[in-house]
Order: structure tokens, then sequence, then C-alpha cells
């Protein structure tokens, strides 16, 4: 063999397999990395993510509440006047979330379980005590107000006389009984008594929290997908309390639908996303805001916003769809009924509708306020951003104290990219009710009507350090594939350009040389030149590789 030309020939091999190694890697690498990171995603008994989800005790999530101190009571039916409200707080509490009752099927890659949640109060990242004294408007009497509207002429003639005998549209209550502990009302046992509706509250006090610490009843029978069949399912919540409907509001809005909020499929893009609210018994969208940093990780910041507080967002609902509506009514009914019947006239697609006036109820409220009434027994609840963000500035002119701020008061969910795991979560609502004049009721005949704030809170939540540093180190691991693959593919380049080089080398050197033994040749008079190839070898090659012989 000879190794003059069989260098070439290995580098050019060598070269070429590095280009196709480094291509090969280039395209596997991502694929691979898909398919390791769907697989560690899936939840399962097994999975890594099981524990976390099951217990949530290592992920700290802290929950602020906020109450609006009513500082004027007595100044509610002097005309001019506005009810003055001053924030107080945080009341700051560690929640816990359990997972009970866990069944995973297999058969159609579902989870069902129920969901436990306990408070624990934060003195140290509070800003007053449980006991300290808030005025608030009496939310109570106000949803017994309320409720006589829609009553018999008995039950209105009858409450119409407690009423007047207990007027006051405020109370004084601490935060722990206005959240926790809960407190008596006579109208609590009197509603009750008198069977008002079939959707009297199962309740013998009142309090926002009472009976939740560590209760399995409010968030219902869940059972969500674990994404085994298909990652893209991951997370989404299937039935709500067996039911794939809900009985709060007209189809389409009663779907189930969305994200439970703790699982999201990998690889994100910026369209819009869903999470299902247990508590708004309605799916709720966030809109992709921009791109932002956390920890060092980026992520995909979503809000809440026009879609989901605008009282005329209109969507597309593909007629296929039609299993969300309700068992009565076919899906041509619905398309023609009336309260899609106007937009279906101006919009040129027909699954188009107005998803603003399902959710309105009735009565539509303005901008930025989510109608709760159905969801909550009855009680004129309604849920907007804290200070009224993102809403009809009309809301915040009824009242002095209301100062929306988007750092504070957004709503939002942070979503790594890649992995669509939340790293930064802060969910913040403000409960708000609706007090307006009664014809009934004689202390309320003069009343303004005001969405009047109650409270609002902030449940925060994200990854540790130490989940944040292994989401970057994972994340790398997919830039490094990409990295090692260039420069092999580098590497190989080069291989192959170092062939003509060495060739390029080569014959310069020949040629210098010949050119360099002519010179010698005619110094030493010589006549004939010749190379003496056979002689470079590797036991050779340390001598001169081209030698000058002169013909004997
Ligand atoms: C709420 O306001 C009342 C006076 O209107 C005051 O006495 C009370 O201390 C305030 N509560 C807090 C927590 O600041
Ligand atoms: C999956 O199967 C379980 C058990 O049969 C059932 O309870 C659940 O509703 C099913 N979920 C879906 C989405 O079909
Ligand atoms: C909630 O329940 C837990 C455990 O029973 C208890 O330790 C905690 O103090 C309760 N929280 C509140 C705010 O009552
Ligand atoms: C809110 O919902 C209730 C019942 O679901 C409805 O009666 C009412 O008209 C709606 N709107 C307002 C502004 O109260
Ligand atoms: C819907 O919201 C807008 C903006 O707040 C408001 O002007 C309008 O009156 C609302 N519609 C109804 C029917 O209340």
């Amino acid at each position: 063999m000879r190794p003059r030309t069989s260098k070439p020939v290995t580098l050019g091999i060598l070269g070429l397999l590095f280009v196709l190694l480094g291509t090969f890697l280039g395209y596997y690498w991502p694929i691979l990395f898909r398919r390791i990171l769907t697989q560690e995603l899936v939840l399962s008994p097994t999975s890594k993510s099981y524990n976390a989800w099951k217990n949530s005790s290592a992920i700290p999530i802290t929950m602020e509440f906020y109450f609006f101190n009513w500082t004027n009571p007595n100044e509610l039916k002097i005309p001019g006047k506005k009810p003055i409200l001053v924030e107080v707080g945080p009341y700051s509490f560690v929640e816990k979330r359990e997972k009970v009752n866990i069944t995973f099927n297999p058969e159609n890659s579902t989870v069902s379980y129920l969901q436990r949640r306990f408070w624990y109060f934060d003195e140290k990242n509070s800003k007053g005590s449980l006991k300290d004294n808030i005025t608030q408007l009496n939310v109570v009497t106000v949803s017994a107000v309320h409720k006589v509207r829609y009553s018999s002429y008995i039950m209105r003639s009858s409450l119409s006389y407690l009423l007047s005998q207990s007027p006051e549209i405020h109370v004084v209550r601490t935060v722990d009984e206005l959240l926790f502990t809960g407190y008596k009302d006579v109208l609590i046992d009197l509603g009750k008594l008198a069977g008002m509706t079939d959707e009297t509250p199962p309740f013998d006090r009142f309090g926002w929290f009472y009976t939740r610490n560590g209760s399995t009843d409010f968030d219902g029978y869940q059972n969500m997908a674990t994404g085994e069949d298909d990652v893209r399912n991951i997370g989404l919540f299937k039935f709500w309390n067996h039911k794939d409907t809900t009985k709060y509001y007209k189809s389409p809005c009663n779907a189930v639908e969305g994200s439970a909020g703790e699982f999201w499929p990998p690889f994100r893009t910026e369209e819009d996303i869903t999470i299902f609210s247990a508590d708004l018994c309605r799916p709720v969208t966030y809109e992709y805001e921009r791109t932002v940093y956390h920890q060092g990780i980026e992520g995909y910041k979503y809000s809440v916003g026009k879609k989901t507080l605008s009282n005329d967002t209109k969507r597309r609902y593909p007629h296929e769809q039609a299993k969300y509506f309700e068992p009565t009514t076919t899906t041509e009914d619905f398309f023609t009924a009336e309260h899609s019947g106007e937009v279906i006239e101006s919009v040129e697609d027909p699954d188009v509708v107005n998803i603003g006036q399902c959710y309105c109820n009735g009565e539509c409220s303005p901008m930025g306020l989510i109608n709760i009434t159905a969801c909550r027994y009855g009680a004129p609840g309604f849920v907007s951003l804290p200070h009224f963000h993102k809403a009809d500035p009309i809301l915040r002119d009824q009242v002095v104290g209301v100062n929306p701020d988007d750092e504070k008061h957004n709503f939002y969910i942070v979503l790594e990219p890649t992995t669509g795991i939340p790293i930064d979560v802060a969910a913040r609502f403000q409960i708000n009710i609706l007090l307006q004049p009664s014809n009934f009721v004689s202390t309320f005949n003069d009343v303004p009507k005001i969405y009047f704030p109650i409270f609002w809170f902030n449940l925060k939540s994200g990854t540790t350090d130490d989940l944040a540093y292994s989401l970057r180190q994972m994340l790398m691991l997919r830039s490094i594939g990409l990295y090692i693959s260039v420069a092999i593919i580098i590497l190989g380049l080069l291989l192959l350009l170092s062939i003509p080089t060495l060739y390029m080398v080569k014959r310069k050197r020949e040629i210098s040389r010949i050119k360099g033994k002519r010179a010698l040749a005619s110094d030493k008079k010589m006549e004939n030149i010749y190379l003496d190839k056979s002689n470079v070898n590797d036991d050779a090659h340390t001598r001169a590789d081209c030698q000058l012989y002169p013909k004997l």
C-alpha cells in the first residue's frame, strides 16, 4: 500500500463519516430529546412528577388575601358620596394541596381524583393579624335581598319584615371570621328554614372559606388526561363531577374544557391557553402577552384579558364539538338559537358564537366582571381582576380607593415553552358583590347600584431553586446535543477541506524542490536529475525524502 495516496483517502472517508454522523445526530437529537422529554412528562404512578402532584408540600404555594376596609358605611345613601375603601393586608397563608382517591384509568389515559387544600397562616409574611377588624358590605343581607326579588309574595313580605328589623348593610368582622371560621347571621338560618330556593347554601355560617380548609368537597371530582396516549392532552380536564358539561351556563359556555392548570403539553406556541376553574365553574382563557425570563429560564407569559373579561367575546365552535352542547339541543338548534343568532348574521362563519352572551347568564355586566351568581348559590357574586384591572373604568369610578397596577394585579401564568412546565404563576382575583336598590326592602330602597369590591387574593407559585436548576440543565442538554453535532460536522468538513490543501502543499513542495534541484544541478553542472520516490517510507522519512544522486 502506498501511504502517499492512502492518506487523503483515509481523511476523506473520515471527513465524510463525521459530516454524516453530525448531520444524523443534529437531525435525530431533537427527535430523541422530544421522545425522552415526552416520556418524562407523562403522569403515572411512577413518574417523577407524581409525588409533587399528589402532595404539593415540596413546592411553595402562597395565598395572600387583601381586604377592602369600608371606612364610611354611614355615607352610603348620601348622594355624591362614594364608598371609601382602604386596602388592608396581605394576610398571607401557605397553601398545601393533596390529591386523594387517586384512580388511574389506563384504558382511557386519564386519572380521577379529589383535591384537598390546607391553609396555614403565615404571620411573618403578613401585615396584620387574623384578629383585625374589618368593615365590609354585609354579604348575607345583600344576597338575601337579591334573592327576595325572585321569590314568592309571602316569602318576600316576611323577609322584608325581617330585614327591616336588622337593617345593617355593613358588618364588622375579623379577618378569621370573614375567611375561615365564618359568622352566624339570622338570615342564614331563616333562609334554611324557609327552604328559599333549591340553591340555598348548605352552611350554617358565612365565611368565604368556611369549611374549605382540608375539605375535598370544593374542587369537585376531577378526571384529567395523563398524556399517556398523546402528550398533547396532558393535564386536560375531561370530566368535572362525572360530567363534561356544567349546569351553570347555556351551551356552549357549559363545556368543561381546558387544563386543570398543573400540567401543560410540551412545545408551547403563542396560542391562547385555557384553564378550567372550579371556583368560577367555567374555563378561563389566557392570552399570550410576551416572552419573559424567570430564574434564568425563558418563559411565555399568558394573562387573563379581554377574551375572558369582555361581554362580547366571539369564539369559533366547530359543529363537530356538538357533544359539549346540552343533550336536549341539537347542533343545528344551538346555532339557530336566539343567543347566537345575531352573530350568525353578522359573521360569515356559521360556527362563530358570541360566548360573552352565554356567560352573561341574563343581564350582562360591564367589561371586566365575571358573573358567578349561578355558581355561588344565587349570591350576586362577580369576579374581576384586583382593583378592576383591565375593566371598564366606570367600575373604578363607583368607589374611592381602587388603583389598578399591572405589576400587582395582573393574572398570569408563565410556561417554559419546551417542557410546558409552569415556572411562575400568579392567580389573582377580586370578589365583588352587586349592591342594588330594592323596592321590597325599605333599607335598600335608595342604595346606589355598585359592584362592591370585597377582597382579592393572590395565589402564587412557581419553581423552587432546585427545580429551576434541573430545568435549566435539561434545557441545556438539548442545546449541548446540537452543539456537539455541529462540532462534529465542522470537524468533518475541516478534514475534507484538508485534502485539497494537502495536495496543494505537496505540489508546492515538489515544485520548489524541482526548482531547487535544477538550481543545484546547474550549480554542480549535473546533467540528469531524478527523484527517488521509493526511498520515501517510514524508516527513511527522517532522512531527506528527496535525494539527489549524481549520475554515475
Ligand atoms: C378598618 O377601618 C376601621 C375604621 O373604619 C378601623 O377601626 C379598623 O382598624 C380598620 N381595620 C384595619 C385592619 O385597618
Ligand atoms: C375514563 O375511565 C374512567 C373509568 O372507567 C371514567 O370514570 C372516566 O370518566 C373516563 N374518562 C374519559 C375521558 O372517558
Ligand atoms: C387548616 O387545617 C390545618 C390542619 O387541620 C390547621 O393546622 C390549620 O391551622 C388550618 N388553617 C386555618 C386557617 O384554620
Ligand atoms: C348574573 O347571573 C344571574 C344568574 O345566573 C342572572 O340572573 C343575572 O342577570 C346575571 N347578571 C347580573 C348583572 O346580575
Ligand atoms: C358590555 O361591556 C361594555 C364595556 O364595558 C359596556 O359598555 C356594555 O354596556 C356591556 N354590555 C351590556 C349588555 O351590559
